[in-house]
C-alpha cells in the first residue's frame, strides 16, 4: 500500500468539459484512477473487474486493504452480473432507493476480483443520482469501484478541491461536478439475509427503510451472534481533522421556535431566549478553553445564531481567538450535514487548536450526521488536557514514504465500561507517544488504530457514566464512546485481539480457532511477555480485571488506574508485536 507519486499533476475536468470526461472515462476503463462527484460525497474510482486498477485506488488513500469497496453503476441492469442473487428483501430497496444515496450488500459474482470486497463474498451496490455522476459512469463504460476519495483517516471530499489536495499527483485525474448534495456518504444496508440491516446511517433513514421492507428495526438487535451483520469500514476512525473536535448540543426544541432571520422584525422573546441557549455553551466553553490556554484558536462549527450573538457581546477578545465556519441556521440539519466535512477541513486548515461543532439529537438525517461527528469526536477524544499545552502537530503523511496500518481491538460483554475505557487509554498512549514506524522500515508510518467492541453488546449505546467520570481523573475522556457488538469481521481486522477476562478469550477461540495467536486476555498477554505474578504458595495469580458495574465509584476509580497501569507497562511490547516503533 505504499504511496508513490504517479503523476506530474492531477488533471481537473469540468463536468461540462465532455471531451475531457471522456479522457478521463477512457482512462479509467484502461487503469486509471479518477475522483468523480457524487450526490453524497466525491468518490475515487477505478474498473471494478480489473483487480490492478482497484489495488490502485487502495494505494492512492492509502486505505487498509480489508476494508471493501463499493461499486458504482448508472443503470439497474448492470446489477446481474454483480451479484450472484438479488434477494426478495433487496429488490424492494432497489426500487424504492435506487438511484440514490443508499448502497445496498448482496452475495457477490465471480466476476468481481477479490480486492474490490476484500475477501468478503457480499458486495455493496450504489447506484448514484447526480446527473454528473451517471454521465461519469455511463461513459466509464464498466462497473466503478470507488470509496471517497479522501485520504484513509481525513474527511470525506465533497468539493472537487478537497479530492484534489488529498489526490494531487496519485491520480489521473479529477471531474468537478461542484458540491456534493448531501455532503454525507450513503446509507449502507446489508440486504443478504431477510432483515435489513443498517451497517452506516446516511440520507436515507432506517424509517424510510422499514416503511419500505415493512420490518420494525428494533428486530435487527435480535440477530445471533454468529449471522451479526458485517460492517468492516466502520472500525476506522474516519472523517477526523487533526484539530481536536468536541460536540455542543444543541437545545433539544431547537426545531419548536422560529428565529426569524428578517432583520427589521423585532425577536419575540421567546426567540431571544432560544438563540442565547443555542450559543450560550459555544461562548462558556470558548471561555474556559482560553482561561487555560489563553493562546487557543478555536474553530466553531456552527449556525448564524451563534455568530449573532458572538457579535452582540462585542468581547473583541473572545473574538479574535474564534474562527466560525457557519453551516445555516444553527437547527437545519440538512445545511449542518450539506457543510461538515467541509467545515471540519476548512477549520483544520485554520490550524485551530480545538473545534466546537454542533451536535443534533433526532433519529433522521440527525443520526447519520451524529455518526460522523462522534467519529471525528472520539479520535481527539482528550481535549483539555492537551489543550494546557499548545499543540504540536504529529507528523504529517509527507515525512514518510509511505503508511501502513495496524490494529488492536479491546474486548469485553458489553462494551460499555470495561473495554471501552481500555480503548481510552490506549488512544491517549498512542497520542502521547506517535507517531510510529516500521521496525524494518523507519521510512513507512505505521498508523495504529484501536477500537472496542463487546462480545453481547448492542450497537449504539452510551458508555457506562461512572467509568467516563473516574477517566476523567486520569485525563481520559471517553464521554462519547458508543457501544459495538463484536463480530467476525471485527476479529478479522484486528491484529491483536485483548480481552478483560481469560473465559472471553477462551469463547471467541473456541467459536474461531483462526484466531488462536492473536487473541489474549490483558493477563495471558502479560505472562506470555514473561510478567507473571505468583501468590506465596508459588501458584499464579490471574490478574482478569472485574467489571465495576453495580459496585461503588471507588471501585471505578480503582479500576480506572489499575487498567491505565496495565496498559502503559504493556504498551511497548504492543507496539513491537505490531512490527512498529517510535519514529
Ligand atoms: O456515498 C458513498 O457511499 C461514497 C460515494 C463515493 O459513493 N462512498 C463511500 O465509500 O463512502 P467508502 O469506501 O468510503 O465507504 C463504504 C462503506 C465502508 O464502511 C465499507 O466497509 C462498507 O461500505 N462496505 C463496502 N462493502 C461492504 C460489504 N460487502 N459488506 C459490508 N460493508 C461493506
Ligand atoms: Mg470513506
Amino acid at each position: 500500500m505504499e504511496r508513490t507519486v504517479k503523476y506530474e499533476l492531477t488533471k481537473v475536468v469540468k463536468a461540462s468539459n465532455k471531451e475531457g470526461m471522456m479522457d478521463a472515462a477512457n482512462h479509467l476503463l484502461d487503469g486509471e484512477v479518477v475522483g468523480f462527484p457524487t450526490e453524497t460525497v466525491y468518490g475515487l474510482g477505478a474498473n471494478a473487474l480489473n483487480a490492478q486498477a482497484v489495488d490502485k485506488i487502495f494505494e492512492a488513500k492509502g486505505r487498509p486493504g480489508d476494508n471493501p469497496l463499493i461499486v458504482h453503476i448508472y443503470d439497474k441492469s448492470q446489477i446481474d452480473e454483480l451479484v450472484s442473487e438479488i434477494t426478495p428483501l433487496a429488490q424492494k430497496l432497489i426500487n424504492a432507493f435506487m438511484p440514490g444515496p443508499i448502497t445496498i450488500i448482496m452475495p457477490k459474482s465471480d466476476k468481481i476480483p477479490d480486492n474490490v470486497t476484500a475477501g468478503l463474498n457480499s458486495v455493496g451496490i450504489r447506484m448514484p443520482i447526480h446527473g454528473v455522476a451517471s454521465e461519469f459512469l455511463k461513459m466509464c463504460n464498466c462497473p466503478v469501484a470507488a470509496p471517497s476519495a479522501n485520504l484513509s483517516g481525513s474527511p470525506s471530499p465533497t468539493k472537487a478541491s478537497h479530492v484534489y489536495s488529498d489526490m494531487n499527483k496519485y491520480i489521473y485525474a479529477i471531474v468537478d461536478g461542484g458540491d456534493s448534495d448531501y455532503g454525507l456518504e450513503s446509507t449502507v444496508v446489508d440486504a443478504t439475509s431477510d432483515v435489513p440491516v443498517i451497517l452506516r446511517p446516511g440520507a436515507i433513514t432506517q424509517k424510510q427503510i422499514d416503511e419500505v421492507c415493512g420490518v420494525d428495526s428494533s428486530s435487527k438487535f435480535k440477530v445471533e451472534a454468529d449471522e451479526a451483520p458485517k460492517a468492516p469500514g466502520m472500525k476506522y476512525r474516519h472523517y477526523a481533522p487533526s484539530s481536536e473536535v468536541r460536540i455542543i448540543d444543541l437545545p433539544s426544541n431547537i426545531s419548536e421556535i422560529e428565529i426569524s432571520d428578517n432583520e427589521e422584525e423585532e425577536l419575540s422573546d421567546e426567540a431571544k431566549q432560544m438563540m442565547f441557549d443555542i450559543a450560550k455553551p459555544y461562548i462558556m466553553t470558548c471561555k474556559e478553553v482560553l482561561a487555560t490556554n489563553p493562546s487557543a484558536r478555536i474553530g466553531l462549527y456552527c449556525g448564524e445564531e451563534v455568530r449573532d450573538l458572538f457579535e452582540m457581546l462585542k468581547d473583541n477578545v473572545l473574538l479574535s481567538h474564534v474562527h466560525f465556519f457557519i453551516y445555516g441556521s444553527a437547527g437545519d440539519i440538512e445545511k449542518a450535514s450539506h457543510s461538515l466535512f467541509d467545515g471540519l477541513r476548512t477549520l483544520d486548515i485554520q490550524e485551530v487548536d480545538l473545534i466546537l461543532a454542533a451536535g443534533f439529537s433526532g433519529e433522521g438525517l440527525e443520526k447519520a450526521y451524529m455518526n460522523r461527528l462522534n467519529k471525528a469526536a472520539f479520535k481527539s477524544g482528550e481535549v483539555t488536557s492537551s489543550m494546557k499545552e499548545r499543540k504540536t502537530r504529529s507528523k504529517t503523511i509527507s515525512d514518510f514514504n509511505s503508511t501502513c496500518t495496524a490494529s488492536v481491538l479491546f474486548l469485553c460483554n458489553n462494551n460499555r465500561t470495561l473495554s471501552a475505557a481500555a480503548e481510552g487509554v490506549f488512544r491517549k498512549l498512542l497520542r502521547e507517544q506517535g507517531p510510529f514506524c516500521l521496525e524494518e522500515d523507519r521510512k513507512t508510518e505505521v498508523e495504529i488504530y484501536c477500537e472496542s467492541a463487546g462480545i453481547y453488546a448492542v450497537d449504539g449505546e452510551k458508555v457506562n457514566k461512572d467509568m467516563v467520570k473516574a477517566l476523567e481523573a486520569l485525563d481520559v475522556n471517553i464521554a462519547h464512546h458508543v457501544t459495538s457488538r463484536a463480530c467476525a469481521s471485527v476479529y478479522d481486522q484486528n491484529d491483536l485481539i485483548l480481552t478483560m477476562r481469560d473465559d472471553q478469550t477462551e469463547e471467541i477461540v473456541n467459536s474461531f480457532p483462526e484466531l488462536k495467536g492473536r487473541v489474549f486476555s490483558m493477563s495471558s498477554y502479560l505472562a506470555s511477555k514473561g510478567m507473571v505474578i505468583k501468590d506465596d504458595k508459588g501458584r499464579l495469580v490471574s490478574l482478569s480485571i472485574p467489571n465495576p458495574e453495580g459496585e461503588s465509584f471507588v471501585t471505578y476509580e480503582h479500576t480506572a488506574r489499575a487498567l491505565s497501569a496495565w496498559l502503559k507497562i504493556m504498551f511497548p511490547y504492543i507496539i513491537k508485536d505490531l512490527g512498529a516503533e517510535r519514529a
